[in-house]
């Protein structure tokens, strides 16, 4: 195929990880140490637009409608899609994240999601999913398992080639909801990357954490294939509190909670003593995602909201995969 000479513009939800992606065996290439287990969310996406042209002297960013002075990750991104299709043109790109709520949540899984698809079929290339989701890894490892909806499995791999994500369940058969709890909105914090960095270099757990986490995933699938809301569940929220025990085992140690991360999760806690099944879990940030069934999500939510402003529970189904769009949206949802 021939470069594009339109703008081509993909869609990209972001995914919460049941079973988590915490360390590389690979930092260049993003080749993760253990298999991982997403859910695809409907209410979180990024649009993103990407045209090559003979007339740009740089890559451009524009991000939610401002331009990004320092587009470095970007642009080592697109190097690779350039390499590969055997052009040498900078790119516009143009990039929106719909969120539900005002400000944060911006997700790395969706935007390299999104730009993988887009900027590979501006450049020409007519990628499939697996090797779309090569790319996607190769911005972001998380990213690797937006390209897919629904219940998704990130497969390690050993190298650049055998290293994708793989549907697992694209419509997922269980009533399964998770609900974003935003805590905390603002950046400063150990990134991911950082983080699992020194998760893998210092903490002495490390080793127990690969070894469980392959037969959490095991557990996690059968439940998904068994409709078994309550493993999921407890598996997730078991696997979560492991990942977060390598932070605090780290050296220089470090925590992603947050006093009222604390307190959600002893509502999650309250909540399931009194009958209503629902479990945590948490990414490289304060923000609680409580996994709950549809039937017990508008009650979960009304409690919560009593003491949050309920602008800042989200609750979301399964989502799609990455899609391509004719036009960008520019506003809201
Ligand atoms: C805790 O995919 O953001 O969300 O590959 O370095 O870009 P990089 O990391 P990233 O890490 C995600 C970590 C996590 C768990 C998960 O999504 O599996």
């Amino acid at each position: 195929m021939p470069i594009s000479h339109y703008p081509v513009i993909a869609r990209a939800h972001t995914n919460i990880a049941l079973i988590k992606y915490w360390g590389k065996a690979n930092e260049k290439l993003i080749i993760p140490e253990n298999n991982s287990l997403s859910m695809t969310l409907d209410n979180f996406y990024t649009d993103t637009s990407v045209q090559f042209s003979q007339s740009l002297t740089h890559d451009e960013l524009i991000l939610n409608h401002q331009l990004i002075d320092d587009s470095t990750r970007i642009t080592k991104f697109l190097d690779l899609v350039r390499k590969r299709a055997g052009i040498n043109f900078y790119a516009k790109v143009e990039s929106i994240n719909h969120v539900p709520t005002s400000a944060g949540m911006a997700s790395s899984a969706s935007a390299f999601s999104a730009l993988a698809a887009a900027s590979s079929k501006a450049a020409g290339l007519n990628l499939n999913f697996k090797d779309l989701s090569r790319l996607a890894r190769r911005g972001s490892g998380s990213a690797s398992r937006s390209i897919y909806g629904g219940f998704v499995e990130w497969k390690k791999g050993t190298n650049d080639s055998n290293s994708y994500a793989v549907s697992i369940q694209e419509h997922p058969i269980m009533d399964i909801r998770l609900i974003t709890v935003i805590l905390n909105r603002s950046h400063k914090r150990i990134s991911s990357r950082e983080g699992m960095k020194r998760s893998v270099q210092t903490s002495p757990y490390y080793d127990a954490w690969k070894k469980t986490t392959a037969s959490d995933l095991q557990k996690v699938k059968n439940a998904i294939s068994k409709n078994n809301f309550n493993q999921l569940g407890q598996v997730a929220e078991s696997n979560a509190m492991k990942m977060h025990a390598l932070t605090l085992s780290a050296w220089p140690d470090f925590m992603y909670f947050k006093p009222d991360t604390i307190k959600v999760i002893n509502k999650v806690k309250s909540f399931r003593d009194n009958g209503i099944n629902c479990y945590f879990t948490m990414d490289a940030g304060p923000n609680v995602i409580i996994v709950c069934l549809k039937k017990d999500s508008q009650f979960i939510k009304s409690n919560l909201s009593k003491t949050l402003k309920s602008d800042n529970i989200v609750v979301s189904g399964p989502g799609e995969g990455v899609k391509f769009l004719h036009k960008i949206k520019s506003e809201g949802k």
